[in-house]
């Protein structure tokens, strides 16, 4: 028999099937016995009748608990009154294994009492929901940039080099000498679209970041495009479109997901393109018009991020921003030396940036001189400086946040819920 899952079950209308899962929750009306199960695809309300089933195998209702493991046979059958319109009607209960006494109930728990249970909150409905929404804006970034003509190159998690500033690495030893676990792919990515053109890296990259925020964890996953001969507004482009193309997928294939977490649908039926761009200076300015002071120079929190998109019911883009904010990496402006041609996209509703980006500096000698006023280990760059050596030409890339992104589109208060094990500044387990 073909294996059976609760998401299929419209397609099984009438006919016997077996479901492998877990007890979701139970209730009797002495005659009848209800048994919620889940199997990691749906939620499906079973119903136990004493004519209908093996006597000794109706008993094992009273002793099935919370989240053991059950094998359940029985008939499909359309019922409005059930969560999710279906029914099962049972014929066989057979016990795997009886949970103990499952710490989650569905009553209220606080946060920190959940993030110690990560390895069982991920069962229950809400955070199986987010993890869902996480893996679709997986595949559609995937299926962007492998529609697009790009090619993946996986690029080196421990690596010699600092690329995002040295004050949040993790620093490891590698056989005698210091290692690195990786910030971004940024500068193989580098290497890797001067051999192939139009690449994109994705994995896991690493910030010991020592702020508590809701925004930042340690270890986080990013889509990383770069395109040889690109430009800063390619880039803007590309940026835009994946964004759009993210939030349609999750739209159409994950909308009942979005429901389940109570997510208002509506302001993501909004992003769609063009979305606005403005400057790091426009940006300031407007932060000051709203009346909290701003001095231009310095880089934006939180609070600005916020001020800024509110002012707005899309994506927004902000370039120009002064080169001390940026890395040695990014391209002055030909037009103002004080000016980096970087890029950071902020979400809507306050999310704050989910993109950032730009266009790099090609030139052997500026990058020589700005790897020296970053006190930046030459021996590290030796390779990075190649690039520039034999055949270095504009280019231009970014990284996407995926737990950025999924907190957005899936409305969460804090990233921790957007990936299945976040590593936080006070926590590493579970
Ligand atoms: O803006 P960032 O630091 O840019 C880079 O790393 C570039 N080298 C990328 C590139 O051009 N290839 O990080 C890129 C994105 C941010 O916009 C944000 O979405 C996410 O990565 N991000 C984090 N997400 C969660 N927690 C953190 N601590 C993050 N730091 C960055
Ligand atoms: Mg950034």
């Amino acid at each position: 028999m073909d294996s059976f899952y609760i998401k299929d079950a419209s397609k099984y209308v009438g006919k016997e099937v077996t479901v492998k899962g877990w007890l979701y929750n139970k209730r009797s009306s002495g005659k009848v016995n209800f048994l919620l199960i889940r199997d990691g695809t749906g939620i499906i309300q079973s119903v136990a009748v004493r004519s209908e089933i093996p006597d000794e195998e109706f008993k094992l209702f009273d002793k099935i608990t919370q989240e053991s493991s059950i094998i359940v046979s029985g008939v499909i059958g359309e019922d409005s009154r059930a969560p999710g319109g279906y029914e099962l009607s049972l014929k066989h209960i057979e016990i795997v294994q009886i949970s103990e006494p499952y710490p989650i109930s569905p009553k209220e728990h606080g946060v920190s009492f959940l993030m110690n249970k990560r390895h069982l909150w991920l069962r229950s409905k809400k955070q199986h929901a987010i993890l869902r929404i996480r893996a679709e804006v997986i595949n559609a970034v995937r299926d962007f940039f492998n529609n697009e003509g790009f090619i993946l190159v996986d690029t080196p998690i421990l690596t010699p080099c600092a690329c995002e500033g040295t004050t949040t690495l993790f620093e490891t030893e590698y056989f005698g000498e210091k290692a690195y676990l990786t910030q971004t792919g940024q500068l193989y990515n580098e290497a890797t679209c001067m051999a192939f053109g139009k690449v994109y890296c994705f994995g896991p990259t690493f910030r010991a970041e020592k702020s508590k925020t809701r925004r930042h964890i340690t270890e986080f996953w990013q889509v990383e495009p770069e395109i040889a001969y690109a430009e800063l507004k390619d880039i803007m482009d590309y940026a835009e479109k994946v964004i759009v193309y993210i939030v349609e997928r999750v739209l159409e294939k994950r909308k009942d997901d979005l429901i389940t977490i109570e997510r208002n649908i509506k302001p993501l039926e909004n992003i769609k393109s063009p979305f606005p761009k403005i400057t790091y200076s426009e940006a300031v300015k407007l932060i000051n018009e709203k009346g909290s002071y701003f001095e231009w120079g310095d880089d934006f929190g939180a609070p600005q991020e916020t001020l800024i998109s509110d002012s707005f019911d899309k994506p927004i883009h902000i370039s120009h921003f002064p080169t001390k904010v940026k890395p040695f990496y990014m391209k002055r402006a030909p037009e103002d030396e004080k000016l980096a041609l970087g890029v950071d996209v902020l979400a809507p509703e306050g999310y704050g940036e989910i993109v950032g980006g730009g266009q790099r500096e090609e030139n052997l000698e500026i990058l020589e001189k700005r790897l020296k006023e970053d006190n930046l280990p030459r021996k590290a760059f030796e390779w990075y400086l190649d690039l520039r050596r034999y055949g270095s030409v504009p280019h231009a890339g970014f990284g996407l946040g995926i737990e950025r992104v999924t907190t957005w589109i899936c409305g969460i208060h804090h990233i921790r819920e957007s990936i299945a094990f976040p590593r936080l500044l006070d926590s590493i387990y579970p």
